[in-house]
């Protein structure tokens, strides 16, 4: 048998073994859910997806991690996950609790999230962790200008939605740097729903028909966004990104590794297969699935699937027994 690792995966039965592995990090955060400590909250949900990642019966590299191997021990970039002698080998990106704010504070809408593509398909965004994104729905894939003004991009938007600009709800995440964008969605006419955190699930929502959210615009996380791509690959929307840095130590980074901040991505770059999977568990209930449901005898989950191509997507609930005495 040949050692070099397959680059394709086209089993659609993957997805259900990967459900496993946000399901445990959602299942292990539960326990820090409004305790108003984030990092034992994110500590316990890495843990717990690391080791249900290693019994995979497939092997992987962290691409989009909780940081370089210094800051972060587990799930840093370049870690090495599952079977190395597999003959499917993936790039990972991982957001073990995605809103670690929601899930300190007791809010709806944390989540655990991961991302997988064959190896080398997964945009490295190198030191940039902020992120200016464009997510939309499938009628508006290869149709927006990302340099485009708001009131520009919001128009082509209600032309592929035939409706008109005034119906239209733009997912903005409520941070002081989006007091300009807000203000040109406003007077272009359409809607804004802001949220203190969790562009994920505006990205999906965004990229899903008739979710309620017609567009996900601002900056936010690099991973997010990168994760966010890959999902919204596979559903077929559009997703446009561009390095934004934000902090005085990540702009200076992201000159020196001499990286593009001019440049819009498209989907296809950031994730350039499309035998890729997407899972994402609720921790706390969100827009999207409900949140982990415990009793004496059991523990409830909803995961959001989304597999290969095709881009097939099902919400999955499932009861967990829990062991006597727990
Ligand atoms: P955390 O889970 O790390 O708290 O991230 C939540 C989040 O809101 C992401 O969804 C978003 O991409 C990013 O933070 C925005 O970062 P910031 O809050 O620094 O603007």
């Amino acid at each position: 048998m040949s050692s070099t690792p397959r680059t394709t995966a086209s089993d659609p039965s993957f997805i259900y073994s990967l459900r496993a592995v946000t399901e445990a990090a959602a299942r292990a955060a539960y326990d820090w859910i409004g305790r108003g400590d984030k990092n034992q909250g994110d500590l316990a949900g890495v843990e717990a997806m690391r080791d249900a990642l290693n019994g995979m019966p497939v092997g992987g590299t962290v691409v989009i991690g909780e940081g370089e191997k210094d800051e972060a021990p587990e799930l840093y970039k370049g870690e090495e996950l599952g079977d190395p002698s597999s003959a499917l080998q993936f790039d990972i990106a991982v957001d073990p609790v995605e809103g670690t704010s929601y899930l300190a504070k007791g809010m709806t809408n944390a989540m655990a999230v991961i991302a997988m593509a064959p190896r080398g398909s997964m945009f490295d965004p190198g030191p940039a962790f902020y992120m200016e994104k464009f997510a939309g729905p499938p009628a508006v894939r290869g149709k927006i200008d990302p340099k485009a003004p708001v009131a520009d991009k919001l128009k082509v938007l209600a032309e592929a939605l035939d409706k008109p600009v005034s119906e239209l709800t733009v997912y903005v995440l409520e941070k002081p740097r989006h007091k300009e964008l807000v203000s040109r969605i406003h007077a272009a006419g359409a809607r804004v729903a802001l949220y203190p955190a969790g562009d994920v699930a505006g990205a999906l929502m965004a990229a899903i028909p008739d979710s309620g959210i017609d567009a996900l615009m601002g900056t936010g996380g690099t991973p997010e966004g990168v994760i966010s791509a890959c999902a919204i690959r596979l559903l077929g929307g559009e997703f446009l990104g561009r390095l934004d840095p934000q902090l005085p130590s990540e702009i200076i980074a992201v000159r020196e590794a001499d990286l593009d901040t001019s440049k819009w991505y498209g989907v296809d770059e950031l994730v350039s297969s499309d035998e890729a999977y997407f899972c994402a568990t609720g921790i706390t209930t969100g827009l999207l699935f409900d949140g982990v449901e415990r009793t004496r005898s059991q523990e409830k989950t909803q995961t959001l699937m989304i597999a290969g191509p095709g881009g097939e997507r099902q919400i999955l609930t499932t009861w967990h027994p829990r062991p006597k005495g727990q």
